[in-house]
């Protein structure tokens, strides 16, 4: 259950007064502000938008499940994006989202146990020329390898003293 349905009615007054109607137009930016509130979008809030609305929870579902930057489950503190775009695919990036869920023992996709890292596939991440290609939060690495990748996820934890995620590693293949 969400707890804070209050964040919903902070966000949703700046979409309307008491002269204006919600418009539809509005959907997508009040979903944007809603997920950077909540970090991710509830389904009790989605129900919450579509009452105050008036527009259909599969609507609103629709829109939510054709943008990529939409989040229907929370995320972990740091995100972990693969590149999946046609020059990091081309150059291995299969293998190193595989070096990378080994590492952090969690699937394409899937966020870890203790909620450290949450790690998804995108596509391009506009720096084909350093293909394969990760971010781990806003920081990019590139012309990765398997073994480099475990590195740049190892020292991203040794750099933020994430001592949890450590233990959570998986020491498969080492
Ligand atoms: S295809 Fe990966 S950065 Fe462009």
């Amino acid at each position: 259950m969400c707890k804070c349905l209050d964040l919903f009615d902070d966000v949703f007054k700046d979409f309307t007064d008491s002269q204006t109607a919600f418009e539809e137009s509005q959907l997508i930016p009040v979903l944007q502000k809603l997920q950077e509130k909540y970090g991710y979008l509830p389904q009790e809030v989605i129900k919450r938008l579509s009452e105050k609305t008036g527009i259909f929870v599969s609507k609103i579902m629709g829109v939510v499940t054709f943008y990529s930057q939409f989040r229907l489950q929370p995320v972990g503190d740091n995100i972990v994006r693969i590149c999946f775009g046609t020059a990091c695919h081309v150059i291995g990036a299969e293998n190193v989202a595989d070096a990378i869920c080994r590492e952090l023992d969690v699937k394409l996709g899937d966020t870890t146990q203790d909620k450290l890292f949450t790690v998804e596939s995108v596509a391009c991440l506009g720096c084909c020329s350093l293909a394969p290609v990760i971010m781990i939060n806003d920081e990019t690495h590139g012309r990765l390898t398997p073994d480099t990748a475990r590195g740049a996820i190892k020292e991203f934890m040794e750099k933020s003293s994430l001592k949890g995620a450590e233990a959570q590693s998986c020491n498969e293949g080492k």
